[in-house]
């Protein structure tokens, strides 16, 4: 696997300064949370090929009811669905476009659960590049297949599940010439890391204790860790913070093999209502071992329920998430109870992605008619169900004051 390496030692001081005075210029390059910190990605003299569309600068909220529901003092959200496409990916992905550019491509492709296929519809049709999408049949959310399509991208739908199909158009991309913008592309992990260096530069470089985000095909793992190990190594931070991965369930092969070691063992047939974490065999595991062991991190799974619940939480504190993304407060809430996590500590948790990107899931949880993959009831512990009511204003009132 490809990783791109920073050799040169600098001073971090008159970066931090630039990099700050960038959030009030109007350059397009500045404007974007990733290009701002373009010092630290492999793109010298190509930045004015760079295919923006403003993505990162995503806020760093205070969750004092969701930290209350995880047995902690402080928890903050660093939430990556604020992005153009709603997702994390746009990170990434404007790198990965851009690299397509300066490799003069015409054709862009892209195997995904939903966000990545959105968000390099998006960049790809902002290049005036071509872009195929390949997704599993019936396992992706419409808010996501919605975007692809109406960001014109070519959409395949195939009958098989997420790792079947990327090892397929690993196979086509070579046969038909076409650029691969999945996670196993190193332009895309280097624009991730700006998720970290942004995260950093909010909290005037002070590093948590934890960084907390979930796991899929681990590719973000991988990025966060070379985000982190570069920083320190840079001198921009004193200490590395503790990755903590989470998986679901059903889709666990990464947390099984931190805990059996061995042989890694991929899940061939991945189930989790979480569909943009279903993953049985997660291409960045080896990069994500490393980045786990070097951070003294742990990998936590936790079941359908736990993330729902958690959703719900992460939506009363008025933020609000994608099921994969309340993975993270779930899994915060294990670790706290089984004291891997001090209630003390200072957390972090990136929320993946935003709210609406998976209404269905949403509304039958609230209607008490959510089922995990097994057809079991997802209980609606903290439902909220929509109250039909007459066209009378007595009526109305009476249901009001109920
Ligand atoms: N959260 C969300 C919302 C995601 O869309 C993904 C991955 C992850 C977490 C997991 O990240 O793969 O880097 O470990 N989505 C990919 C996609 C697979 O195709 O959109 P990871």
């Amino acid at each position: 696997m490809l990783e791109i390496c920073f050799r040169d030692r600098i001073d971090p001081a008159p970066w931090k300064r630039t990099w700050r005075e960038r959030r009030t210029s109007n350059s397009a390059l500045d404007q974007s949370g990733v290009w701002r910190y373009r010092e630290l990605l492999p793109f010298d003299g190509y930045h004015h090929q760079a295919v923006s569309l403003r993505e990162g600068n995503t806020p760093l909220l205070e969750a004092p009811r969701a930290a209350e529901y995880a047995g902690l003092d402080h928890l903050s959200f660093k939430h990556q669905g604020f992005n153009p496409t709603g997702s994390f990916k746009d990170n990434g992905m404007t790198c990965g476009v851009t690299q397509a550019i300066r490799l003069g491509k015409k054709r862009v492709a892209c195997v995904s659960t939903g966000n990545t296929s959105a968000s390099m519809a998006a960049y790809a049709s902002a290049a005036g590049l071509d872009s195929i999408v390949f997704i599993p049949h019936g396992n992706i959310s419409y808010g996501k297949l919605a975007q692809a399509l109406e960001y014109g991208a070519r959409t395949l739908q195939v009958e098989a599940n997420f790792d079947q199909i990327l090892a397929l158009v690993r196979v086509l991309a070579d046969r038909l010439g076409i650029y691969l913008l999945n996670s196993i592309n190193p332009f895309r992990i280097e624009g991730q890391k700006t998720i970290i260096f942004e995260l950093m530069d909010q909290r005037d470089w002070n590093p948590p204790d934890w960084i907390v985000l979930p796991g899929g095909n681990l590719g973000n793992t991988s990025a966060f860790g070379k985000a982190l190990r570069e920083l320190r190594d840079l001198g921009f931070i004193s200490k590395l913070p503790r990755l903590a991965v989470i998986q679901a369930v059903g889709a666990a092969p990464f947390y099984d093999f931190m805990r059996k070691r061995g042989e890694f063992v991929s899940v061939p047939d991945p189930h989790t209502l979480a569909t943009a974490i279903k993953i049985g065999d997660p291409v960045s595991w080896p990069k994500a071992v490393q980045e786990v062991e070097v951070s003294n991190g742990v990998v936590e799974k936790v079941t359908e329920q736990e993330i729902a619940d958690a959703k719900a939480i992460i939506g009363r504190s008025g933020i609000g998430c994608e099921p994969a993304s309340a993975a993270t407060l779930a899994g915060i809430q294990k670790l706290v109870r089984s004291r891997v996590m001090r209630n003390d500590e200072d957390v972090i948790a990136v929320l993946t992605g935003h709210v609406l990107k998976d209404p269905d899931y949403i509304y039958n949880y609230h209607t008490g008619q959510l089922k995990d993959p097994e057809g079991n009831n997802v209980d609606s512990r903290y439902g909220n169900r929509p109250v039909v009511a007459p066209n009378d204003a007595d009526a109305i009132a009476r249901i009001l004051e109920k």
